[in-house]
């Protein structure tokens, strides 16, 4: 098994002080930086957009794993690039012709991931597999942080696992929704390799112990 990316999500951070938390990942062992983009039309949220992503960018010596759960994405996919986006992750629920999307993302110089829901099924993913860099499996409902962790989630890891090492060995399997100590181990023995923290992290006494724990899944 190896050591996880780490992606903690910014939605968790301190907004008054943005920079000084930036620069705790940015010392930090985190690998990225999770940023959430919510359109209050596809999920029942509203987060933030493109001048907080770039001030992020200015400041970040880390890669931008952006999370869009916004409908009709296309239309703002040169926009994420321009602000600083590395991973431009869309939702399968969100894409109507989600092949399309991809590979405008690919076009655009970023890496492509698609993001489940947890009612969808990983076999859904099948064709469009081989074209992914990244599949964001997400173990909460999307909108918020700080929910409970979806338990069936192990089992949609485990099957597209085993689905991307026979087309796509070097996917990227993130997860993102209510990862902590009590789940963190156990996901990447199911085959994740990244894994997304808001409230795990930023709510804890010492982030930047937490992330390091989360690297080296150390809970002791
Ligand atoms: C939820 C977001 C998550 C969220 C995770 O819709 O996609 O990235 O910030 O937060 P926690 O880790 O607190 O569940
Ligand atoms: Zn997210």
């Amino acid at each position: 098994m190896q050591q996880p990316i780490i992606s903690p999500s910014l939605l968790s951070a301190n907004f008054n002080a943005l920079g000084q938390d930036i620069e705790m990942i940015n010392q930090s062992q985190a690998d990225w930086f999770h940023l959430d983009i919510m359109d209050g039309s596809f999920v029942p949220n509203i987060s933030f957009g493109f001048p907080i992503i770039e001030h992020v960018k200015k400041m970040a010596q880390k890669p931008l794993d952006v999370h869009l759960m916004i409908v009709d994405p296309d239309r703002y996919i040169a926009e994420f690039k321009r602000v600083g986006a590395d991973y431009l992750t869309v939702h399968y629920e969100a894409c109507t012709h989600l092949h399309r999307t991809i590979q405008n993302i690919k076009a655009n110089g970023m890496k492509a991931g698609v993001s489940l829901n947890p009612h969808t099924s990983v076999s859904l993913l099948e064709d469009i597999l081989p074209e992914l860099d990244l599949v964001l499996i997400m173990s909460v409902n999307p909108g918020f942080g700080g929910q409970k962790f979806i338990a069936q989630t192990y089992r949609k890891i485990e099957k597209l696992a085993a689905m991307a090492q026979k087309s796509n060995p070097n996917l990227i399997i993130e997860v993102d929704g209510g990862v902590d100590s009590s789940n963190a181990e156990a996901l990447c023995k199911s085959g994740a390799t990244a894994l997304v923290a808001g409230n795990f992290i930023f709510k804890s006494a010492q982030p930047k112990q937490t992330i390091s724990d989360l690297k080296h899944l150390n809970f002791k």
